[in-house]
């Protein structure tokens, strides 16, 4: 029996297509309304075609916070940076609990947010509410809290693969490099000459250097968990054409020379053993994280190597920028806060080649 009435903000997008895709056949949640600005009034099914039947015949709404507020218990936010304090602040006082996808509560310091977003905070007097939901290391605080900043797509993938390293002190400071790969999603579904089909296919570039946004929240949770902190990290990621994933190539100096796969792969083990979204691949698997094995899922699959001989390791880390950077881990954060079984609705297993 469902028991949650949940909306979903922004609904047409790329994360909110996501949101619909994994909340309709959610157990224990009735999608009560789907807002979308640009297309109010249409069924949703006419401009997301492939929705299941049900769901689709359903109006898109252009309603207003206290509107959604009377009509969910519980609302996600997939709107862009800058836009989602509109909706947030009302519902929050509201009663409602909100699970914001974008990144206007991930950041605790609002002169960081306006120095990365070029904008003053639209809502400084929520950010001390806000819990950045990184299920994986804010377990224990989920259950109490009631807005969740959802982690952006790389910081989800970066923050997963050197933290527990950064626990056990294997990494030197001020070594480490990402170099990061996403598919267009990540872009979101706006339409800008640099995501054109004829740009992009048979193409790769990178692009939001020298600071990418999202170093910003990278840096704070690193220094947050690690006291002293990581030093300066370089971020460099890159748009492929692929559609949805991400892949990162994460180098650094070992703090030690005689640090050995075995090492990394114990660290990380002991931080993550029994989490259901984690697969970190043993020393010497033969394979590597890519994309395909995780396109669809909510899993993020890690291996992690050292060649103590030239005092360097990495990390490579594959993720979807869709599931569990985005609309699944914000449902695996619902199903935390609300008591559920943490993986209840997300898919097990990823799509596959076919
Ligand atoms: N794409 C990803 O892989 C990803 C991953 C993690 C986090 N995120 C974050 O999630 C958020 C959504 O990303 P997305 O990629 O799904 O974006 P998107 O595809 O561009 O969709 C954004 C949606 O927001 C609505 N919208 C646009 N401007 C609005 C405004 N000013 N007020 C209210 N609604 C507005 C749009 O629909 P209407 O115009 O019809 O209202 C649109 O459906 C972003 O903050 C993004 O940074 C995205």
């Amino acid at each position: 029996m469902p028991s949650l009435r949940v909306a979903i903000v922004g609904a047409t997008g790329y994360s909110g297509e996501e949101l619909v895709r994994l909340l309709v056949r959610h157990p224990k949640v009735e999608i009560t309304a789907l807002v979308s600005r640009q297309h109010a009034g249409k069924p949703l099914g006419e401009v997301v075609p492939h929705v299941p039947s049900g769901i689709g015949e359903r109006l898109l709404e252009r309603l207003l916070p206290g509107e959604l507020a009377d009509r969910a218990e519980a609302v996600f936010l997939a709107l862009p940076p800058g836009s989602s304090a509109a909706f947030a602040g009302e519902l929050y006082r509201r009663g409602c609990v909100v699970f914001d996808l974008g990144p206007d509560f991930r950041l605790r310091n609002a002169k960081l947010y306006k120095e990365f977003y070029g904008w003053d905070h639209p809502a400084e007097d929520l950010l001390a509410d806000a819990l950045y939901a990184l299920p994986e290391w804010y377990r224990g605080k989920i259950p109490s809290a009631r807005l969740f900043a959802l982690p952006g797509c790389y910081p989800t993938g970066i923050l997963l693969s050197l933290l527990p390293l950064l626990e056990r002190n294997l990494i030197a400071r001020g070594s480490v490099v990402v170099f990061a790969l996403s598919g267009v999603t990540g872009a979101g579904r706006k339409p800008e000459p640099r995501l054109l089909f004829a740009e992009l296919a048979d193409n790769a570039y990178a692009y939001g250097l020298p600071r990418h946004r999202h170093l910003a929240e990278i840096e704070q949770e690193l220094d947050s968990w690690s006291p002293g902190g990581v030093g300066p990290l370089c971020f460099i990621p890159h748009l492929i054409p692929v559609r949805r994933g991400i892949l990162l190539t994460i180098t650094f100096r070992l703090a030690r020379a005689s640090v050995t796969d075995q090492e990394l792969w114990d660290a990380y083990q002991v931080r993550y053993h029994g989490e259901p979204f984690l697969r970190v691949l043993p020393p010497g698997s033969g394979r590597a994280p890519n994309i395909r094995d995780v396109a669809g899922s909510n899993l993020i699959e890690l291996l992690a190597g050292s060649d103590p001989l030239r005092g360097t390791g990495w990390v490579l880390a594959a993720l979807d920028n869709l599931g569990k950077g985005a609309a699944g881990q914000a449902v695996q954060a619902m199903n935390l806060r609300f008591g559920w079984e943490e993986p209840l609705g997300l898919d097990p297993y990823p799509g596959g080649p076919i």
